[in-house]
């Protein structure tokens, strides 16, 4: 990876203007001539044009997507070069710019096209600076967050990508975030995390950064609505709330299980804050799950992907187990089952996080063949006030339990099934 510095210095020592530079980092981050003049607010043309100049600056001829490659092949050595020249020093290398913590290989990536072109639209264009990705687990977030990092690094001065897994605490947090903007440890007590929080505000208002926080629903209380924290994490939804109030520069994106309340008091206000649910992928790129796990019984795909709502990680687990146990053959699966223990289990951990209430509405829409409009579920809860129940739903929704149709609130096909089993077994 060629750091950003010596990018530019290099281009412009070739003669290579600023708006051939814009062009040419996109180029490099991979994206398609269409993709650059939708980014840069020209046509796809205008784009083609300014990287032709570039590779004519930089004297290298043949056709379309070679030449990229061969200009790619040209920076890496002048590049290894310098380095090897003592011309750069080593702390201008990647590793400083973008820390990326542990975060998951996303060569296997399918879709998301219309996603990731939104996402970039409200970070580049619209300079969102706070944006939630929520969406139910497995449903893609991590992955998605990581692709669009490296989408967008380009972009940015500084990149740090946090998975929150082990629920770390804000104050350690900030002293890992603080060291790698600040290039080494700050010089003060750091217990005061107002303190933290302020200099990184002040970072990030000075100098353009992309931070992603991944896995907030790690900080949120189990058994509760959606969006309350637990004890000793609440000082997150200050630092969230201060992100998404405070001018900067600089753009944070966060996943979480369930929608932030933060982001939803701010993003109806006109402040640069937004959310965004994730759904499902779309039925080709959720077929070609199934295809790369070798199944068969293509007719029946569709059927599979609908109910599980074109979950990722609940497509792959049944397909693990069609895999083994059918020999691949889904239509063999499915007149047995349409869900398997990984399913059970991987959707018991999702129901562990809602209220009683929220699990007393998921049993009686798990028996409906059709859906339930507010006022026949408000028929069957006599003892719920209504406040109550539209606090229950909403989080509901939130979470991606329930959808609301015409007909009113259902439940998605393989919800539906693992609800039933688990009543069946607590009856
Ligand atoms: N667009 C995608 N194409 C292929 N596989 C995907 C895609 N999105 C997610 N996956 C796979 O689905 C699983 C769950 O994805 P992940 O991003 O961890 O979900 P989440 O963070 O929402 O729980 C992972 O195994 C991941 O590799
Ligand atoms: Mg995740």
């Amino acid at each position: 990876m060629i750091p950003p510095e010596f990018l530019s210095d290099i281009a412009t020592q070739q003669g290579v203007s600023k708006s051939e530079l814009a062009a040419l980092k996109l180029g490099l981050a991979g994206y398609s001539t269409a993709d650059i003049g939708e980014q840069l607010g020209i046509s796809g043309d205008a784009a083609r044009k300014r990287l032709s100049e570039v590779y004519q600056k930089f004297g290298i001829a043949g056709r379309g997507p070679v030449k990229l490659t061969k200009l790619q092949q040209l920076l890496v050595t002048r590049y290894q070069e310098a380095l090897a020249n003592g011309r750069v020093a080593f702390n201008s290398a990647e590793s400083e710019q973008v820390d990326w913590g542990n975060a998951p290989d996303v060569s296997v990536f399918y879709g998301r096209t219309a996603e990731l072109a939104k996402l970039e639209q409200w970070i580049i264009q619209d300079h969102y600076r706070l944006l939630a990705i929520y969406g139910i687990s497995g449903i893609g977030k991590t992955t998605l967050s990581v692709k669009l990092t490296q989408r967008l690094q380009p972009h940015f001065k500084k990149v740090f990508w946090r998975s929150l897994y082990y629920a770390p605490l804000l104050q350690d947090l900030l002293i890992e975030l603080t060291t790698f903007l600040h290039g080494s440890p700050l010089d003060f007590p750091v217990t005061v995390v107002s303190e933290q929080m302020d200099w990184v505000m002040d970072y990030l208002q000075h100098h353009r950064c992309l931070l992603v926080l991944n896995g907030l629903e790690s900080f949120s209380r189990k058994g509760d609505l959606a969006g309350n924290y637990q004890p000793n994490y609440e000082n997150y939804s200050q630092f969230i709330h201060l992100l998404g109030t405070v001018p900067h520069q600089s753009c944070v994106v966060t996943t979480s299980q369930e929608k932030l309340s933060e982001v939803a008091y701010l993003e109806g206000q006109t402040l640069p804050v937004g959310s965004f649910k994730l759904r499902g992928l779309e039925l080709e790129e959720a077929k070609a799950i199934l295809q790369n796990k070798g199944l068969t019984g293509e007719d029946k795909w569709k059927y599979l992907v609908d109910g599980y709502r074109g979950n990722p990680m609940m497509l792959k687990l049944v397909a693990e187990t069609i895999k083994e146990v059918f020999g691949g053959n889904v239509s063999d699966f499915l007149d047995t089952s349409f869900f398997t223990r990984d399913i059970h289990n991987f959707i018991e951990r999702i129901f562990d996080r809602v209220s009683g209430l929220e699990r007393r509405i998921l049993y009686i829409l798990s028996d409906q063949s059709d859906g339930l409009a507010f006022k026949q579920l408000q028929n069957q809860l006599t003892n719920v006030n209504a406040q109550d129940l539209m606090s229950a739903l909403s989080s509901l929704r939130q979470r991606s339990l329930i959808e609301h149709m015409d007909q009113g609130f259902i439940l998605p096909l393989v919800i539906k099934e693992v609800t039933q089993q688990i009543m069946a077994s607590e009856a």
